[in-house]
């Protein structure tokens, strides 16, 4: 066991931790975008940097292991700085489109700007755009919103196990498309929809259909896949608007299969 210190708290910790793990453990929240625990660490958003007792920068938690005796700070004036101005190079090509954005009410990138972003920006220049692509009838996509976080990619190669989402280009302008003009057919691929922290990624069948805070939530039990994956059933007027997972380690983790996840459509 590591012994280390997360904002003056003490905790022992397991060899290989990284720091964005420990600090779950203690109950600390660190900003993230890329970060997922079911998912590789890739290390792209550097929203999670904090300060490190002798480091001479910022480090990012969720690629960080813990050492014996380490001292972190998340909230300290170096870790916020830093924080904040991951937050504002996002938002910089972010088209702040979230009064016509589907994810409005339930967006990473919107709750955490509230937090890190300024209230208004230094950046005058032209944004980048980046065209929409077709990912098929279940995903829609704002591509312009994307920040390029790759959980999408990471979900289909490592849980989905089809490699159907990948990364081309580079810096500014990286992009998130499907293979040789193909579009989305995994079994699997409503769930890149809840990975996507931002609104570039969202449910064809229930776009623009109701806010988020307008629906009423009930848990359920899967009908229609043989493990009964728990998942969450949203409605509103007595219509079913849409289904989503109810994490369950045990059972369906985080993830719902298409069927589950859309059969709602035909309900209505
Ligand atoms: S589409 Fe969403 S999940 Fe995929 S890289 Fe962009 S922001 Fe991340
Ligand atoms: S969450 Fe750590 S770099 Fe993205």
């Amino acid at each position: 066991m590591l012994e280390i210190e997360i904002d003056g708290k003490a905790l022992q910790v397991n060899e290989g931790c990284t720091v964005m793990e420990a600090a779950n453990l203690a109950g600390v929240y660190i900003p993230h975008f890329c970060y997922h625990r079911k998912l590789s660490i890739a290390a792209n958003c550097r929203m999670c940097l904090v300060q490190v007792e002798k480091a001479p920068k910022a480090l990012p938690a969720c690629a960080t292991p813990v050492t014996d005796g380490m001292k972190v700070w998340t909230h300290s004036e170096s870790a916020l700085k830093a924080q904040k101005a991951v937050m504002e190079f996002l938002l910089i090509n972010h088209p702040l489109d979230c009064p016509i954005c589907d994810q409005g009410g339930e967006c990473q990138l919107q709750d955490l700007s509230v937090g890190y972003g300024c209230g208004q920006s230094r950046y005058g220049e032209e944004k980048r755009v980046v065209f929409n692509k077709d990912l098929g009838p279940l995903v829609s996509t704002d591509m312009t919103r994307c920040i390029n976080c790759t959980r999408c990619v990471r979900f289909m190669q490592e849980i989905a196990g089809d490699m159907e989402l990948g990364q081309a280009y580079r810096g500014e302008h990286a992009e998130i498309m499907p293979f040789l003009g193909r579009t989305l057919d995994s079994e699997l691929s409503g769930n890149v929809i809840d990975l996507c922290p931002v609104g570039a990624l969202t449910s064809r069948p229930f776009r623009f259909s109701s806010r988020t805070w307008e629906l009423s939530r009930r848990r359920s039990v899967s009908p229609h896949d043989g493990v009964g994956a728990n998942l969450i059933v949203q409605t509103r007027f007595d219509r079913v608007k849409r289904v989503l997972p109810l994490e369950y380690e045990a059972l369906n983790v985080f993830w719902l299969s298409d069927k589950v996840r859309f059969s709602f459509v035909a309900l209505n």
